[in-house]
This record gives C-alpha cells, structure tokens and sequence, in this order.
C-alpha cells in the first residue's frame, strides 16, 4: 500500500506564521503526550525564530523547551530547522561552532534537522550536513525554492544532487512563500525523485492558495513525505491542515499512518490557543486570509507576520504596501536570493528602510553591506552595481562595528559565569545580546528566589 509521512508543523512554522513565534511552552505543554501518539513521522517542533523568540519575547530557555517536548514526546522524532552555516542565527559561524551546535541540538533530543542556506550555497551546509550525520540524527538537505530569472529547474536537480553526495538522508523542496505552483512541483518532484534515490519531501505554505493543489500534484509526482498544520492553525500563511489531507490521501488509498480522532483532540486544544492570541492581538487576522498578491511579491509567511510588527512598532502599518512593493525590487537589486532567513529580514528591513527614510538605500543596513561583500556566500545572480557602489562609499566612511565573537572559547570569555552549560554559550553565540540579557535575568532570578525556583529552573 502506498504510503506518505506526514510532518506536524504546529509547534514550529504554524507557530510562526500565525504568531510570529510567540506561543509560550505552557500553551501547548498539556497536548504534547496526545500529539506523541497521533501517528506523525515527525513533528517539527524547534530551530530559527521559535529559538530566538524564547530568548527575547518569552523569558524560556529554549534548551530547556526542547528537553520538556521530548519528555513528553518519547515515541515522535523531534524536528528542527537549522540555517546551515548561520546556525540559528543570522551570520556565518566557524566550523567549529557548528558541530557544538548540532552535537547538542542531539543531545537535547533532536532527531531530524532540515538543514537550508538562503543562497543555496552547498558551501554553505557541509560542515552542518557532516555533523548531523556523526551524530547519528537525519540530515534532511534543503533546497529553498524560489522563482527568479536565475533559478531555474536543472539547478534544483544539479543541487539535490550535490546534497546526495554529502550524504543526506532526504532532500526536502522548502517553499516559504507559498508560490510553488501544482505545475512547478509535479515537474520539480519528478526531477529531483529521478535525480536522486533518496526521500523527497515538500515543505509549502497556504499563503497564495496553491498550497492543497500543490500537494497533490506532488503526491502524483511520487512526494514521499509533506507538512502540514493542525486545522486552527493551518491556511493563511501557514501550511495546509493535517486533517484535510489525511482524509483526502486515505480516501485515494494512500496511508498517513495518523490516529483522526486524535487530531480532533489536538485541534480543540490548538482551537482556544488560537482564540487566546486573536484576543491578545498576538494573532492578527490579515495572516489567516489568502492573499495571492505573494504571487507577485513572494514574500513567506512568517516574514510577512514580521513586517506588519515592525510596521506597527512605528506606526506605520499604512504603509505596508508600498513595504510589499518594494520588497522585489531589493531582493532583485541583490541577485535574487530566496527569501528565507537570515535574508528574508534583511530585505524586510532594507525594504522597510527604503519606504520610511524615502530614499533608496540613503541607510544600509549592516547586514547588507557584509551580503554585498560576499560574506553570506555567492549571491544566485548579479548584484546591483549601484548598489556595490554604495556600500563602498559607505565603508569608506564609517568604521563598521566590530563583530561580536563567532569562537565558543571567546564567547565563554564574556559570559564568565552567566554560562552554567554549554548550551548557554550556543545561545549566546546566536544571538549575543538577546541572550545575554536571558542570562542575566536568569542569575537574578536564581539569587533572589526561593530554592523551589531554583531546583526548577535549573532542571
Ligand atoms: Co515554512
């Protein structure tokens, strides 16, 4: 019988397309032993934005959330996403670094970890690919799908390719903006399926509406495996629901493997959180809609969730289209690179910038200027020589600050003792000063508190 493995996105990119990543482990800790046996091949649950979001918005240790979930979760393989070279964060690290990263995020309990770079640079995963490999956890090579002049279908194929070299257990088609057409990826499934024999599985958001048509075009394809979200927290812009799909697949004879009746449990409990964030205005409606304008401005979900906060933050939400607007044409004046992490926010950003200061690239963001330097690694396609020109004048004049420490030896330097675990150091490597303060409130806390409190938070 034919088969397909469903991946739960709830915890992960649900989360952060419907709440930019702010749902507490407390809203969700009570579902996950009903979650553990529900059948999913995976539930993708950590990684990127939900480990910064603890840091910064919900006082968590985001190790200790990863512990609690596999307490709970003993029979389900944990799921991450990793930006290859730039960890969880938003720059290059050292070698190094990386294989602490990933021997930890093992160590803690990950199981499968999707490894992406923004460019597809192949560069640019090695080091990470390899480690997850030596520490015995599924590597899942991605490839992030775009549409541009320079992406075309024989440089996804040459790139599933060189992943299958490395080693990778499957090769996962990332879409994060949702505009993978059922055309694109009936064609794109069957190449890569032919190019390589390994697991192919797709990853897309509902945020244009293609995404259920997609899928089964994919399923036709021969897709081995799909995500896909709890019903109240699936559409919008984040990925199709769970059990819509497991209805249609089982119905054509294609087995999922999941328990229905208790998918119907998990949604009532996902059903009140989602009513919580409405009513708290951590969830704004605008994400719940289709909105086929990404077809034009190809934007993912959970940067889209992401301009409207910082739209908001400088009250400036009217504004928003004219942000959509310019944000391809940033993205083309860089080469075209996906928008996905880190270079999602920084065309997000630059985007932001160009509309608010009224003048394109009057200010550069820092980030921007290393982009334009190559330190990301190679740009798809040619970047804007205007642009070039720009950030050459402007590091002429201005001492760009120095770079916050990449090595584990200098980052345990300027936490002293604030650093109790290894992990607090891969923390503080990822984002320094989010973290840092984290740790700080934490030695607080510890000295002002009562024992019970301490054995806790140090559990
Ligand atoms: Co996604």
């Amino acid at each position: 019988m034919a088969s397909i493995s469903i991946t739960e996105t709830v915890l992960r990119d649900g989360n952060q397309s419907f709440m930019a990543t702010r749902m507490p482990l407390k809203a969700f800790e009570p579902i996950l032993s009903t979650m553990d046996e529900a059948g999913y091949s995976s539930i993708e649950c950590w990684g990127g934005a939900t480990f910064d979001s603890c840091l910064r918005y919900l006082n968590e240790d985001p190790w200790e959330r990863l512990n609690i979930i596999r307490s709970h979760m003993p029979n389900s393989k944990l799921q991450m996403l990793l930006r290859g070279r730039n960890l969880l964060g938003y720059q290059p690290y050292p070698e190094e670094t990386i294989r602490s990263f990933i021997r930890c995020c093992v160590k803690n309990g990950i199981d499968i970890i999707r490894i992406f770079d923004a460019l597809n640079d192949i560069e640019n995963i090695t080091a990470a690919v390899d480690e997850t490999i030596r520490q015995g956890a599924h590597a899942s090579g991605t490839i992030c799908y775009t549409i541009s002049p320079v992406h075309t279908l024989d440089n996804y194929v040459t790139l599933a390719k060189q992943m299958e070299a490395l080693g990778v257990h499957s090769i996962c088609i990332k879409d994060m903006a949702g505009i993978l057409s059922p055309k694109q990826a009936f064609d794109l499934v069957s190449a890569v399926k032919q190019a390589v024999k390994l697991p192919v599985i797709l990853h897309t958001h509902c945020t244009t509406g293609l995404a259920f048509m997609t899928y089964m075009k994919a399923v036709e394809a021969g897709v081995d495996g799909i995500d896909t979200a709890i019903s109240s927290f699936s559409g919008g812009s984040s990925q199709p629901a769970t059990e819509t799909l497991v209805y249609a697949l089982e119905e054509l004879g294609i087995h999922t493997g999941i328990n229905q009746s208790l998918l119907k449990k998990i949604n009532e409990h996902f059903t009140s959180v989602r009513q919580n964030a409405i009513s708290d205005g951590e969830l704004d409606p605008i994400v719940l809609t289709t909105d086929t304008n990404a077809l034009l401005y190809q934007i993912p979900g959970g940067m889209l969730s992401n301009l409207i906060a910082q739209l908001k933050a400088q009250h400036a939400e009217h504004r928003f289209y004219e942000v959509l607007e310019e944000v391809p044409k940033v993205r083309k004046d860089l080469g075209y690179p996906p928008l996905v992490t880190p270079l999602s926010q920084m065309v997000g950003a630059q985007a932001v910038t160009n509309i608010l200061t009224g003048r394109r690239y009057h200010i550069i963001g820092k980030e921007i200027c290393s982009y334009v330097n190559g330190t990301y690694g190679t740009a798809p396609g040619p970047i804007d020589e205007t642009l070039k020109n720009l950030v050459q004048e402007k590091q002429q004049v201005s001492n760009i600050p120095s770079e916050t420490p990449k090595s584990l030896s200098a980052a345990e330097k300027v936490l002293g003792d604030l650093a109790e675990k290894e992990e607090d150091v891969l923390s503080y490597l990822s984002f320094p000063q989010t973290a840092f303060s984290f740790l700080e409130n934490r030695k607080k806390q510890k000295e002002h508190c009562s024992p019970y409190v301490i054995t806790r938070l140090s559990e």
